[in-house]
């Protein structure tokens, strides 16, 4: 069976500029769904002068018409929900069950791993630290597989149940976190307090989405699934253990969202120009220099969910290219093309060396070890953040994207030249609607 739904996820470490693809293809679409990670994300949407910075809620709900979906692979913090409600509220945009549903399946970020996220990064040794966004993201999914010590979303429609659940899970983890970290008590009393309130907030939004979602799959309905992080944080094919908790490919919106394989559709994989990442781990590419700390200026590549400096580097065309095909890509959209502005030569690793030997196939487990093999053309000057043609594009730049098209296999869909909404280039799309 096709399907006419889109799915977009990013192609590197995260922050490729989802956020201002899915807005600019939410107007398409009924449905905007998030299907994995949580508020460890952090997606920018610029709309004229205004800029949001959504966290767990799809950049959906920017547009007129979309019922917005946090789907059962989500790790579901209520306390990040509550404040971005209110902050998209403030901003005049009123939400409610007509542009908001949360899975009943969805696992609730609970105080306690927020608490032991930052109290395992401190524990942990140099080298050894993941380097993550502190908001419990990890040990939220530990927990869903543990069974016993989790709470799902579901179980704030009951808050006397709730309480009770609260107080067993609290005792359980006050014993770990005493003997491992000598860390105090946790207050029951205090999350239960702060978590009714959450409840009363969310309770006519939570939803079995699975079902709505598949009513939807069945009948037709255009839907657009928000990847969060990027392909070489999955937790199974990135670079593990500097990863992130959960699937985020393509692979992983069916589960995450309830939706048969098939549902997928049009697979747009993110790329930026060049290469971020935030956090510990390996990065071939990086630029521990002036070309680095350019990227970062221009780029603004300040985290958007913890303010870290993000690391820089050129574009990685071989890690890229099995992220392509891990997730099936079907059109890539190149954001932040303009940031590459005025470097004298563009830069692009199309191999690894492994001891001398080139490697044959790509493999995130020994990319500590790799030296990086690198294509190089020459750069432009000219500003590009005007341009509104593929034409208008300089010659340099659009050589730059046709090897990209050439190096990865795919065709470039949409390129991105600017932050603001409307700074898109329509190149080679088969996206209905936005041709
Ligand atoms: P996401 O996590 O993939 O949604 O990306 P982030 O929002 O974390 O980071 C991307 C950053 O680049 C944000 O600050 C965006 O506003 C900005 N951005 C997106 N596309 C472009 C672009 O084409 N050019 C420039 N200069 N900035 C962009
Ligand atoms: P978006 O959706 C960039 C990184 C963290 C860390 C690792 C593990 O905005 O692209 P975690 O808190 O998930 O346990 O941290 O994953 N990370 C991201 N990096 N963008 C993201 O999301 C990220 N989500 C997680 O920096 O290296
Ligand atoms: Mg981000």
């Amino acid at each position: 069976m096709a399907s006419t739904n889109i799915t977009v996820v990013g192609l590197q470490w995260g922050d490729e500029g989802k956020g201002k693809i899915v807005d600019a293809l939410a107007r398409t679409c009924r449905y905007v769904v998030r299907f994995c990670g949580g508020a460890n994300a952090g997606h920018t949407v610029a709309i004229g002068d205004e800029t949001f910075a959504m966290h767990l809620i799809p950049c959906g709900i920017l547009s007129e018409g979309v019922l917005n979906v946090i789907g059962n692979g989500v790790a579901f913090d209520p306390a990040v929900a509550a404040g971005e409600i209110d902050m998209l509220q403030s901003r005049g945009i009123a939400i409610g069950r007509e542009n908001l549903r949360i899975s009943r399946c969805a696992h609730l970020v609970m105080p306690w791993h927020k608490l032991q996220d930052t109290l395992s990064e401190k524990s942990l040794s140099k080298g050894k630290k993941i380097g993550t966004t502190a908001r419990g993201i990890g040990p939220c999914y530990s927990d869903k597989a543990n069974r016993s010590t989790a709470i799902r979303a579901e179980e704030l429609l009951d808050l006397d149940a709730f309480a009770q659940k609260v107080r067993d899970v609290a005792d359980v983890k006050s014993k770990i976190f005493s003997a491992l970290y000598g860390a105090d008590p946790i207050d029951a009393d205090a999350i239960i307090e702060e978590y009714n309130a959450y409840g009363k907030l969310l309770a006519p939004m939570i939803d079995n989405t699975g079902e709505l979602l598949r009513k939807a799959v069945y009948a037709d309905e255009p839907i657009l699934f928000e990847g969060g992080q990027g392909s070489m944080l999955d937790i199974d094919h990135g670079t593990y253990p500097f990863v992130t908790s959960s699937p985020v490919t393509a692979c992983g919106v069916a589960n995450g969202a309830g939706v048969p394989p098939w549902a997928v559709g049009q697979i747009v994989g993110i790329i930026k120009a060049y290469t971020s990442r935030v956090g510990e781990g390996p990065f071939p590419t990086e630029q521990e220099n002036e070309i680095g700390e350019t990227l970062r200026e221009r780029g603004h590549e300040y985290g958007t969910t913890t303010g870290r400096p993000r690391r820089c580097g050129w574009f990685d065309a071989f890690a890229v290219r099995y992220a392509v095909e891990l997730s099936g890509v079907h059109e890539l959209t190149v954001a932040l093309l303009d940031v590459l502005t005025g470097m004298d030569e563009v830069k692009f690793c199309v191999g690894y060396r492994v001891d001398g030997k080139e490697m044959e196939c790509f493999d995130p487990a020994v990319m500590a070890q790799v030296e990086p093999i690198y294509k190089t053309l020459p750069g432009w000057t000219e500003d590009i953040t005007g341009c509104k043609t593929f034409d208008e594009l300089p010659a340099a730049a659009k050589d730059y994207i046709a090897a990209l098209e050439e190096t990865l296999g795919r065709p470039v869909g949409f390129i991105s030249v600017g932050a603001e909404r409307t700074q898109t280039i329509v190149h080679h799309t088969q996206i209905e609607g936005l041709k």
